[in-house]
């Protein structure tokens, strides 16, 4: 938890989950990407609607990993999971300040489904950071 963490709050700054609440959302399975050096990045997900959807909740990759095509592994091993229990779909939510979020789920097959504005109200969201796009991956 303490690796996971590092990485939560250097990924999400003051947006970052607290240990607590992240361990509340491991319910349908928290999974880490690691190599020798240790904790690459992280994966939670959520079974929802009898698992016919899955919902990625948080993936983070290791600020001196990015750009390197874990983002990219980490994704596709999430959907072959996916497929492999059978669900529909996989969907997510992303702020529209995230580009690189944006750009990795979009050109891994992610559909934009809906934008909302002032849906993330908390912790003082400014600009782009204020849009909630929902995305989604039928499978
Ligand atoms: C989003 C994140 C997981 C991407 O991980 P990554 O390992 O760097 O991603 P990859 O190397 O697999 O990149 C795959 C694609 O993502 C997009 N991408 C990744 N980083 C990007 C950046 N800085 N700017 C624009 N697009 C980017 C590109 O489309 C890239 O494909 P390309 O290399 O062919 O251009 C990583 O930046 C991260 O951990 N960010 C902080 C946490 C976060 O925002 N998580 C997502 C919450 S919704």
């Amino acid at each position: 938890m303490p690796a996971v963490m590092k990485l939560e709050k250097d990924g999400f700054g003051k947006f970052a989950w607290s240990a607590p609440y992240i361990r509340t959302k491991t319910g349908s399975g928290a999974f880490v990407l690691c190599d020798a050096t240790g904790i690459v990045g992280y994966v939670l997900l959520k079974e929802l609607g009898a698992a016919a959807e899955i919902s990625i909740e948080k993936m983070a990759v290791a600020r001196d990993r990015r750009k390197q095509g874990f983002g990219k592994l980490i994704l596709n091993w999430t959907r072959a999971r996916a497929k492999g229990k059978r669900a529909k779909r996989l969907c997510l939510h992303v702020r529209g300040s995230n580009i690189a979020a944006f750009n990795l789920y979009a050109q891994n097959g992610f559909k934009v489904t809906k934008m909302e504005e002032g849906e993330y109200s908390t912790k003082n969201p400014v600009g782009a950071e204020k849009i909630k796009i929902t995305m989604q991956l039928l499978l």
